[in-house]
């Protein structure tokens, strides 16, 4: 049996598939382009962490973990002759498809940039699932990390999966997947409606794994050799929020709080979304023809609160972290108390393995190895690096 990992290069594809391998002695093949690695390269940027390249890690793998079923395809997945090949080939019984171009301010750059997003998010989950209705391969379980981003910032709690509509006393669930507010975002709301399209019409079980803001440099098996980190990205186009902000403490800059910074985002571990997209592959092949929604997520944490744990374990760390509060420039609402269930997902990966607290403490004791990384692509923290930013 064969296990597919699509952006087995990426931050949580590489130690995805570095996890499911060291529990089957089924093959894991990671697929990538390294399209990640020339983006950031783009911006003028460079992952704080070095990240070693897939012979490295692969022979580390196999020196520290004994995994020997793991192997790397590199290819691009919006092409569909390359993706018809590597299915009929390998023949995947389970398909973790984490390949995508997942910056929202990369895709809000220009029109370019834009279209390419979408062109390549799209279509390569399109060229997947067809692939696997084209040759025979319905019963592949075909798992994806879609977005929390997809449900937007509604006023209610957000359910896991679909919305109850009512109309003119009528009730029914329907998906709503479509409030994404960046053309990043809204790709993966593409994806959730093809893909509830892919297991109507090919019969194919399909888990749509809504992943929120994802911290942290560590899972269990990265920690053991170098050679076996994942990136961490801290510039303004590639680093989530969190990650700028540590970068930033370590730089010693301030953490900047737009306005009063009340609205709360939805967060997830490293170590919790592995655990949750292991599972799923190797322990819950999901009914045929349905699509099972997960918000992985473990809590909602306001942006204040993340500035002020920041600076509170920055202490442990003998980083004197200013929390600074700046006029903001975006068009939001500051005080959005986002409410998001989870309950499936939490039953899939039974206990949270890492708050955000203990998420920031390794991230800072991975920064501060690199600090000199970090402070030669300080001015990359704003936006403008790209002559075409202003377009
Ligand atoms: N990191 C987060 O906070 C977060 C949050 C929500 C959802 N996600 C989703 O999780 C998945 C993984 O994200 P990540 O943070 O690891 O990003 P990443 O960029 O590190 O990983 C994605 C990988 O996919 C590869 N890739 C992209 N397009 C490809 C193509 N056409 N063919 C082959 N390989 C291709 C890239 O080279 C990269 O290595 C993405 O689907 C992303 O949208 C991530």
């Amino acid at each position: 049996m064969t296990i597919l990992v699509t952006g087995g290069d990426g931050y949580i594809g590489w130690p995805t598939a570095l996890r499911i391998a060291t529990r089957t002695d089924d093959r894991v093949l990671a697929v990538d382009n390294f399209a990640r690695r020339d983006w950031v390269e783009e911006v003028g940027s460079v992952s704080a962490v070095p990240v070693a390249w897939m012979d490295e890690r692969l022979e580390a793998a196999r020196e520290v973990h004994d995994v020997h079923n793991l192997s790397f395809v590199q290819g691009d997945l919006t092409e569909r002759s390359f993706v018809d090949e590597l299915l009929e080939v390998h023949e995947p019984e389970t398909v973790v498809h984490a390949a995508a171009q997942p910056s929202a301010p990369y895709s809000q750059i220009n029109g370019e940039r834009a279209n390419y997003t979408q062109h390549n998010n799209m279509q390569a989950t399109r060229n997947l699932v067809w692939a696997l209705e084209e040759h025979d391969m319905t019963d592949t379980h075909f798992i994806e990390t879609t977005t929390t981003g997809v449900y937007g910032a509604p006023e209610f709690p957000i359910p896991e999966g679909g919305a109850v509509m009512e109309n003119q006393g009528e009730r029914d669930e329907v998906p709503f997947p479509a409030m994404a507010g960046s053309w990043y975002h809204l790709t993966k709301s593409h994806d959730a409606a093809n893909l509830r399209l892919a297991a109507q019409q090919f019969g194919i079980p399909i888990s749509d794994v809504r992943t929120a803001i994802t911290y942290g440099t560590e899972t269990e098996e990265t920690r053991a050799d170098d050679r076996l980190k994942t990136r961490f990205d801290f510039d303004y186009y590639f680093g989530t929020v969190g990650h700028r902000f540590c970068a930033q403490a370590v730089a010693g800059y301030p953490v900047t709080v737009y306005g009063k910074g009340e609205q709360r985002k939805p967060f997830i571990s490293l170590e919790d979304a592995v655990e949750g997209l292991a599972r799923l592959a190797l322990e819950y092949p999901d009914p045929a023809g349905e699509v099972t929604v997960y918000n992985q997520v473990t809590r909602a944490i306001s942006i204040v609160e993340i500035a002020e744990t920041i600076a509170e374990v920055g202490d442990e760390y003998d980083l004197d972290v200013a929390v600074e509060h700046f006029e903001n420039p975006r068009d939001e609402d500051e005080t959005h108390k986002m409410e998001i269930e989870n309950d499936r997902y939490v039953d899939l990966i039974g206990e949270q393995a890492q708050d955000f607290e203990d998420g920031v403490r390794d991230i800072f004791g991975t920064l501060t190895q690199y600090r000199e990384t970090i402070e030669a692509h300080e001015d990359r923290f704003l936006p403008g690096v790209l002559e075409d930013d202003e377009d």
